[in-house]
């Protein structure tokens, strides 16, 4: 049996990680059997790659190499934890994948958007996701809800985060089979049911 991998993309206070917390809930209430995971971050190994990526303490990072340790700590985790979940028929729901990687280092740092899909080809053993939800709303009302101290992404100024949303809503539009553009504007409750009913559907097609 195979499972679904499902992944949830926007910057940085768009709220994905409340509204993938909310799925699972959802899903495992209906006795899913559901995998919740991130990037970066999300393998042992790759824990480390983490702080070294966001707590870096080196100043400017150069933007190739910024998409070098996103795409191995990518290469860990799928092929650790998340090609093993889907294999035993799991839900996988991922917070960033490398849809992350073509908007940040692509639309935000200017890296070839070539360059980095060979890269991340290459890390994935070429695993995209099933489903993909886009929680879109405008830069200056995302990082409003930032609170507290930011790493070395989020001290970006707001247009970074305008290149990266425009970034998102153009990889939406290419491959809108298999993108969900949710708008993370509204009701936290509105935005989270329609996300799991669309979940729902997505379980049924795949599970007949
Ligand atoms: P995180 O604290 O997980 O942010 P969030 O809670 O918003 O997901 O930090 C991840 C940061 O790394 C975030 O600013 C986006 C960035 N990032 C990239 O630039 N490229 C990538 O490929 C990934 C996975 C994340």
């Amino acid at each position: 049996m195979s499972g679904l991998f499902v992944t949830f993309e926007g910057i940085d206070g768009s709220g994905k990680s409340l509204m993938l917390k909310l799925a699972a809930q959802k899903l495992r209430g209906l006795g899913f059997d559901v995998l919740c995971t991130m990037e970066p971050g999300g393998s042992p190994l790759g824990q480390k790659l983490r702080s070294i990526i966001l707590d870096s303490p080196y100043g400017s990072v150069d933007p190739r190499g910024e998409a070098l340790l996103y795409a191995a700590d990518r290469a860990l985790h799928v092929a650790n934890v998340i090609l093993p979940a889907l294999d035993a028929g799991r839900v996988v729901l991922c917070d960033r994948y490398d849809d992350s990687s073509y908007a940040y280092q692509g639309g935000g740092r200017n890296v070839e958007l070539a360059d980095i899909r060979k890269l991340n080809d290459f890390a994935t053993y070429g695993l995209r996701p099933d489903a993909t939800f886009l929680l879109d709303l405008p830069a200056e009302t995302a990082l409003s809800r930032l609170h507290g101290p930011k790493d070395r992404i989020e001290q970006e100024d707001i247009s970074f985060f305008e290149d990266i949303a425009g970034a998102y809503r153009r990889l939406a539009a290419a491959e809108p089979e298999r993108f969900y553009v949710i708008d993370a504007t509204s009701d936290i409750k509105e935005e989270s049911a329609i996300i799991n009913e669309i979940l729902l559907r997505l379980l049924k097609a795949s599970r007949p």
